[in-house]
């Protein structure tokens, strides 16, 4: 009789972590688990994403030259610091020429100095 009685709690206990509340939260630990790996495999920088998004990729590349100097190239010329940020988010708003040659870079009036701050970010920090 009270082997039954073991046996039965046994098979209380086993449903009982069963239930839901247990198996969710074996869940949520699998995708907690899988989700740090799977964002720093896809990890961007965020001046990355947006360059990704606007017409860069047009006329730069990262170590092609397409039509304007590679990023690469970019980042070996200048320092990463606040004024050289300043100058080259400029640069990319109101367009220009003369530094790498007779053609000009297209303004880009309806990006945000900070969105173009944080591509300069993204170009220089390429430096090797
Ligand atoms: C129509 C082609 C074109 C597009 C589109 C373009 N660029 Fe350029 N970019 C150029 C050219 C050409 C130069 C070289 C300008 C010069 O010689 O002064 C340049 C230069 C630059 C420089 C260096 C500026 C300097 O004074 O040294 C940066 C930084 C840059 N581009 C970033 C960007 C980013 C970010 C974008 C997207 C928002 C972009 N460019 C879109 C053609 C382009």
């Amino acid at each position: 009789m009270k082997n039954t009685l073991f046996i039965l709690a046994c098979f209380i206990l086993a449903l009982a972590s069963c239930s839901s509340p247990e198996s969710n939260s074996t869940s949520t630990t699998a995708t907690t688990e899988s989700a740090p790996a799977a964002s720093s495999s896809t990890e961007k920088h965020p001046g990355e994403t947006l360059i990704a998004k606007s017409d860069c990729i047009g006329c730069h590349n990262k170590v092609t030259k397409v039509i304007g100097p590679t990023y690469e190239e970019i980042a070996a010329k200048y320092t990463l610091d606040d004024a050289t940020v300043e100058l080259l988010s400029k640069k990319i708003i109101d367009g220009g020429k003369g530094v790498w040659g007779e053609i000009p870079m297209t303004p880009h009036a309806n990006l945000s100095q900070d969105d173009a701050k944080e591509m300069v970010r993204y170009i220089l920090s390429l430096k090797k």
